[in-house]
């Protein structure tokens, strides 16, 4: 039964554990962690953690508070590395990389959205989501930027500053920024964790239609919300990863 739902949901099967997307090609995959685990002294957080995600694919991340899951999305994005096992980003294997090479890979490559936005204050909307353009030496940004807003139905506030705007309007305006660099991997943690319900829902609305856009979107929450909007869904307890069959069926 699991092996038939993992087959519809066209995961393969990696020392036991049900992963996403068949691995062929590394480069197929937007990210993947391979066995991964990660201690804290003696705190194991994540134990033997295998996840794939292709160009189109969306998860939800689920598992109570202390379950792993920031951490998960860290070693994925490059942040944080494993202490067992490998993380992939874009088709390379992050241990491989020096700390450069990885932030140049990752400011490429992932865009993550945060619990409480992370915008800079003294720069408008606009400027925000030009920022990580800038950073990688990308021209046109004032355009794109500008398309980006228009994307999240935030252009009329491009002169805006953060200060100026609700949590729901900073979440569009973080995703906008999130997807600057054409990133294969979007990543949110918790992002609609300060937003009330009707932000709430606009924000997972937009965070699942970007995988429809053929990017790979991983989104860790435990907002009941989220599942409307994301089918297959994982979680993490005691370190370990299990999907949830009946949403994938
Ligand atoms: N830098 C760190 N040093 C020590 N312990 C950490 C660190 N980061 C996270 N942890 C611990 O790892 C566990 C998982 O944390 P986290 O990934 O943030 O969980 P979640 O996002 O599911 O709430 C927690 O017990 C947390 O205290
Ligand atoms: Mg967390």
């Amino acid at each position: 039964m699991r092996a038939a739902v993992a087959a519809a949901a066209g995961a393969t099967w990696n020392d036991g554990e049900p992963i996403l997307t068949r691995v062929t090609a590394p480069g197929a995959l937007a990210c993947e962690a391979r066995g991964v685990g990660k201690r804290y002294g003696e705190r194991a957080v994540l134990d033997g953690v295998s996840l794939g995600l292709r160009p189109g694919d969306s998860v939800l991340l689920r598992g109570r508070s202390g379950s792993g899951k920031s951490t998960l999305l860290h070693v994925l994005a490059g942040i944080e590395p494993p202490t067992e096992g490998s993380a992939w980003l874009a088709g390379q294997d992050l241990a491989t990389l020096d700390a450069t090479a990885r932030a140049r890979l990752r400011a490429r490559h992932v865009g993550l959205v945060f619990q409480h936005f992370n915008l800079i204050p003294d720069l408008t909307a606009e400027e925000n989501v030009r920022l990580p353009m800038e950073l990688v030496g990308a021209k046109g940004g004032k355009e794109r930027a500008l398309d980006l807003l228009q994307r999240v139905e935030m252009e009329a506030h491009a002169r805006d500053f953060p200060g100026s705007l609700s949590g729901g309007e900073l979440q569009r305006v973080a995703i906008a920024r999130a997807l600057a660099n054409d990133p294969r991997l979007i990543a949110a943690d918790e992002p609609t964790a300060n937003l009330d319900e009707a932000s709430a829902l606009r924000v997972f609305a937009l965070l699942a239609a970007l995988a429809a856009d053929g990017r790979a979107v991983l989104v860790a929450s435990h907002d009941p919300l989220a599942l409307r909007f994301f089918p297959r869904r994982c979680a993490l307890h005691e370190g370990r990863l299990a999907w949830d069959s009946r949403a994938q069926s």
